[in-house]
């Protein structure tokens, strides 16, 4: 299926095509674009779609208004779950920022404004995190007396350190896009108006790289990290190997001989 045929189920998001760039915006701003079922469903299926479509090399994610990029789950729906109720919802929303993680192409988080409690999460599970200079981010469930239930204690804790996510988790706090910089949560802040065009133009930047070895370098570094460092690094020379037999590698290093850019195919 097209990214172009799917769009036109989705109540709660916006997907646009910049060529190879597909920029995803989560689209519910009059509640600040918290994700309830829905929208978590819809995400899972653009996501899965996306992934299949081949000629999407790099995804942006984003938030609609300049307000919001996710201010957490639904509390509507927090507030009347049941504990098997909350189980499901906490396996649910954990699968949906799992695909992200392992869509095997770049995913751009713009964060543009709160990223709060599962928007926080949701942004830890793309692969590469840019700020607005306006944006907040923090896991506020402590607040709510919940706790984050889509992986948050667990990537947190890898992205910053189990100190610092410690932190951060018990006291529920908002950080400023600078503070998280600092921390190692996002990897650039930009002024506001900037966001979205340095979002695409980095995701354009990475769409050009050989599509395979994106995919295992992703790979190598999300499953790599999970296994203990002997494991890994038998894992990571399997990939290495892999990647060997792809036209891409010869296109690669021909490139580089004859002193052009190379044109990578996927294959
Ligand atoms: N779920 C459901 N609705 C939400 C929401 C969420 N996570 N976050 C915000 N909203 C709704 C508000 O209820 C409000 O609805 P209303 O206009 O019908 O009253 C609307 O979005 C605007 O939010 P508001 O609180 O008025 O904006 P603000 O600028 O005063 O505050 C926040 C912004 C983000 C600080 C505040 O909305 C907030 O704390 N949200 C919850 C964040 C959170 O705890 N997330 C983790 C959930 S597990």
């Amino acid at each position: 299926m097209s990214s172009e045929t799917i769009l036109l189920s989705f109540e709660n998001l916006k997907i646009d095509r910049d060529g190879s760039v597909a920029v995803i915006t989560v689209d519910r701003p009059k509640v600040l674009n918290a994700l309830n079922t829905q929208t978590l469903d819809e995400l899972r299926r653009a996501i899965l779609a996306l992934k299949h479509d081949d000629s999407v090399r790099a995804v942006v994610m984003t938030g609609a208004g300049e307000k919001s990029f996710i201010a957490g789950a639904d509390i509507n729906e927090l507030a009347v779950q049941t504990p098997a109720g909350g189980r499901e919802h906490a396996i649910r929303g954990q699968h949906v920022l799992d695909l992200i993680e392992h869509m095997g192409k770049p995913v751009i988080a713009a964060i543009n404004g709160y990223a709060l409690g599962g928007g926080c999460e949701l942004a830890m599970a793309c692969t590469i995190r840019i700020a607005a200079d306006t944006a907040k981010l923090g896991q506020p469930e402590i607040n709510l007396g919940i706790i984050p239930g889509y992986a948050g204690t667990q990537r947190l804790s890898r992205i910053v350190g189990r100190g610092r996510a410690l932190e951060l988790l018990l006291t529920g706090d908002q950080i400023t896009a600078q503070e998280a910089y600092r921390l190692g949560l996002v990897n650039r802040v930009v002024p506001a108006a900037e966001l979205l065009a340095e979002a695409k133009k980095l995701a354009a930047t990475l769409a050009v790289k050989a599509p395979l070895a994106v995919r295992f370098i992703l790979e190598g570094v999300h499953k790599g990290l999970e296994m203990p460092f002997p494991q890994a690094q038998i894992f990571e020379a399997t990939l290495f190997g892999l990647v060997a037999s792809t036209d891409d590698m010869k296109e690669g290093t021909k490139a580089f001989l004859e002193k052009r850019k190379p044109e990578f195919k996927g294959r």
